[in-house]
């Protein structure tokens, strides 16, 4: 096999490292590079060691890699260690009625309130469970809350191992103070907690007792249950696709008692599983309802897609870029709402010639740069899954990596989007929006009503934010209200910010229509103007900065965060 390249691409005395460089493709005059592009010189190379020789692509190669969670095997860097597929814990979820009294298993899993530890005048507890229960264990709780000074704060957790009693162990769990209606994000966090628990004392089974759960409506009853499972889930889950050796996980069932039992609540726990299983193959596995269309690079180009190219350009030849789009159709009746969601997907943003220096700049973690688009796709699994009727959805990532090369976009580089628009990039490093601008021109050409899009987007929403809150910037008040509503069934946090239109000012180009990067000032909200210079103005828009939630730095992982929300934003958007 002879490989052309350009003389640029060759670094001398180490020829096995070749690029195929078709020339800069996204500066050609169509897609709007102003600058001179510069002139290939061929020459040909001497036959390839097989090892070297490039694959012809496989069009869901791509969105493999993407869906596979942070890291792939990137053709271009050799060596690199590959993922063995990802273990989804299997734990079978359950809603009982039993009494608490009469479960037998390994952890009694016990969440109270501030208020539930409090007691009468005979030292008895006020709060019906915890009253029996301290009866049942003859005094053994009381004691051991009082010497631990367990006061049902939050995160507070005391674990007491039992003799003669149905259950080896009993756990106490503090949610703190009470409110009037439970926070998703509570359970979740108790869920969290009790998988931590449950691991500690290798529980194979284990039951959740809520202390006071009267006066909660049959909805948030089968949202609290689920936000537990969904908790325990994500917290017995670790990314051990690199490890030489696994853990066993030892927990196989959970009893969710006395909150509610029947269809409704069995249908909510599967879904919490459903939710945690993203890696398997989706388009395929539900060719039913999905159908999945990837673009290559040609086919970017002949979209006009300009901007996105732009930034794929560096890595054209080494890990060329796949617009993916799967759409998915209900299996019959009437589609009365249509949907996109729109994911970021950088498999890795090393900035570009603005190179991420310098401490803190964080360049090790820009694999998890996709994580907007393992949302969507994750999405796209579940509601392949689900099958919600009356509602279309298409899911779309423009995938690249923001490399260097010879090929590589300049900072200074004008570059034209598919809607038209001519961008001068003064920064590289803000390459998220320029993929994001002709994935979002092509969500409102399928006709979405309503486009969400999920970005890890800028450093200054993590800044505004912290690291577990997302930004919500949107003009439509009406899907912001439809996002809330989803979140507060999920427990996944959004803060609403301001598109504040003043500041699109500070985005004016003196050459072209726009530049790409603003002060740093109002960095996120910036973007944000960016972004909506690439949406059909009769379309609600809304979009989400997830730079922060989408790694959890203490498990050194990713969070999936955004997955349980857009679904349950889809399903709202269902006739089911
Ligand atoms: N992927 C980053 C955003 C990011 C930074 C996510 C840190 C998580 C942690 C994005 O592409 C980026 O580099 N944004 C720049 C924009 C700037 C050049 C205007 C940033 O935030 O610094
Ligand atoms: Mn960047
Ligand atoms: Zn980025």
């Amino acid at each position: 096999m002879e490989m052309m390249t350009s003389a640029s691409t060759l670094i001398p005395g180490r020829s096995s490292i070749r690029t195929v460089n078709k020339g800069p493709s996204w500066c050609q005059a169509k897609t709007g590079l102003v600058s001179a592009p510069p002139t290939p010189i061929l020459v040909k190379l001497r036959p390839s060691s097989p090892i070297l020789r490039l694959s012809p692509d496989i069009p869901l190669y791509y969105a493999r890699r993407v869906r596979m969670a942070q890291t792939f095997t990137a053709r271009a860097t050799l060596g690199l260690t590959k993922p063995t597929p990802s273990v989804i814990p299997h734990i079978a979820f359950s809603a009982k009625e039993v009494d608490f009294s009469e479960w037998k298993g390994d952890l009694l899993a016990v969440a109270v309130l501030e208020k539930d530890m409090s007691k009468d005048e005979s030292s008895k507890f006020k709060n019906a469970i915890l009253r029996r229960l301290d009866m049942l264990l003859g005094g053994l709780l009381g004691d051991a809350s009082a010497e631990e000074d367990f006061a049902g704060k939050t995160g507070q957790l005391t674990v007491i191992r039992l003799r003669e009693s149905g259950f080896r162990r009993i756990g106490l769990f503090g949610l703190g103070q009470s409110t009037l209606s439970p926070a998703p994000s509570t359970y979740q966090g108790l869920g969290d907690a009790i998988a931590a628990a449950a691991k500690a004392v290798q529980a194979s089974n284990v039951a959740v007792v809520l202390a006071s759960s009267e006066g909660f409506s049959e909805d948030s009853k089968l949202n609290t249950a689920s936000a537990i499972a969904s908790g325990i889930l994500l917290g017995v889950y670790e990314d051990e696709r690199f490890k030489t050796e696994s853990k066993r996980l030892l927990l196989k069932s959970v009893d969710i008692l006395g909150l509610a039992v029947g269809a409704g609540i069995d249908s909510k726990l599967k879904y919490a599983v459903v939710l945690a299983d993203e890696a398997s193959k989706i388009a395929s596995m539900y060719r039913d309802v999905l159908t999945a269309t990837i673009l290559d690079e040609d086919q970017c180009k002949e979209y006009k897609m300009g901007s996105y190219l732009g930034v794929a350009a560096a890595s054209a030849s080494a890990n060329p870029p796949r617009f993916i789009h799967i759409h998915y159709k209900p299996p019959n009746g009437q589609v009365k709402a249509k949907l996109a969601i729109v994911g970021k997907g950088l498999t890795f943003d090393s900035g570009g010639y603005n190179l991420k220096t310098g401490p803190g700049c964080s360049i090790e973690l820009m694999k998890f740069d996709m994580g907007g688009s393992a949302a969507a796709l994750g999405a796209a699994k579940s509601i392949g899954q689900i099958k919600p009727p009356g509602v279309e959805v298409h899911f779309i990532v423009a995938a690249c990596e923001n490399m260097i090369s010879g090929t590589g976009m300049r900072p200074g580089d004008i570059v034209t989007a598919s809607n038209g628009k001519t961008i001068e990039v003064n920064n590289t490093d803000a390459e998220g929006r320029l993929t994001l601008a002709d994935a979002l021109v092509y969500a409102c050409k399928q006709g979405a009503e309503k486009v969400v899009d999920l970005a890890t987007l800028t450093g200054a929403c993590v800044v505004a934010l912290g690291p577990t809150v997302a930004g919500v910037f949107t003009p439509s008040d009406e899907l912001e209200k439809e996002l809330r509503t989803a979140s507060e069934v999920t427990g996944e946090k959004f803060w609403r910010l301001p598109l504040e239109e003043s500041y699109w000012e500070s985005m004016k180009s003196g050459v072209a229509d726009m530049v790409n990067t603003g002060p740093r000032q109002g960095g996120a909200i910036n973007a944000a103007l960016f972004l909506k210079q690439f949406v059909d103005e009769k379309v609600q828009w809304l979009h989400i900065d997830m730079a922060g939630p989408v790694w959890n730095e203490k498990k050194k992982a990713a969070t999936g965060f955004g997955v349980s929300t857009l679904v349950e934003w889809v399903l709202k958007n269902s006739s089911a």
